[in-house]
């Protein structure tokens, strides 16, 4: 189901949409941080979870595994065209239990209070959304206040490698730059200085971090 709401379009993510799955580097580079992003969600069978910037839904078959038929997954997204393919993922794996909205995540609870998507999350999803999401702090506040007091928050975005990874800091630029991201932003930052019972993981080489709290 798509709630329609007046937004912005984030440009990248209306043409790239199709190629998106292909060309974002997911097997050798981001599936990892994705997978220990969702684990660090706990979710649990029936819960209710809200992913933000959910792109054409690569968090999807993780998610729903994990919340089983009774949870529900709420993606949300300000390209159509992105979520055009998380639509089509959907459909084509028969879940019945996605519905997906489009809106600009810092109006996020205008969105979701018109959709049929409203109510409090048990947990909420940022996988390298916030380093592209302009006004992401405002994205982070409007997420937070719609997770329940105790329910789990994630952030998973990148940085550039550290150490003897350093030698990739012009591919980690470039990915950047290709897909739109702020790789100075760190906004995992903010999750752990606004939540309680964080952990912080850091992987592939300091491109990858996994920022986990509890909404307080
Ligand atoms: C790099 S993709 C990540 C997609 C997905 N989370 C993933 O892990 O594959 C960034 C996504 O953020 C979305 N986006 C950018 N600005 C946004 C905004 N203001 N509100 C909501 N989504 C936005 C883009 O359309 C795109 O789908």
């Amino acid at each position: 189901m798509l709630g329609r709401v007046r937004i912005t379009r984030p440009a990248r993510y209306t043409g790239g949409a199709r190629l998106y799955d292909l060309l974002s580097g997911e097997r050798p580079v981001y599936r990892a941080g994705r997978r220990l992003g969702i684990a660090e969600l706990q979710l649990r069978p029936g819960a209710r979870v809200l992913d933000v910037g959910c792109g054409t839904g690569l968090n999807f078959p993780l998610l729903l595994d994990a919340v089983g038929p009774s949870g529900a997954l709420v993606g949300v997204d300000a390209s159509g065209s992105m979520l055009s393919r998380a639509r089509a993922r959907c459909q084509s794996r028969r879940w019945s239990n996605v519905t997906l909205v489009e809106a600009d995540a810092a109006l996020l609870d205008a969105a979701l209070s018109r959709s049929t998507a409203s109510g409090l999350f048990d947990a909420a999803l940022f996988t390298y959304s916030l380093s592209i999401i302009d006004r992401w702090q405002d994205a982070f506040a409007q997420t937070l206040c719609r997770v329940r007091p105790g329910g789990r928050i994630v952030v998973v975005d990148m940085a550039l490698p550290v150490g003897r990874w350093r030698v990739l800091s012009p591919l980690a630029r470039l990915a950047c730059f290709t897909g739109g991201a702020d790789i100075t932003r760190a906004p995992w930052n903010l999750l752990l200085e606004t939540t309680s019972s964080t952990t912080h993981r850091v992987v592939r080489g300091g491109h990858i971090h996994i920022g986990a709290g509890s909404r307080p």
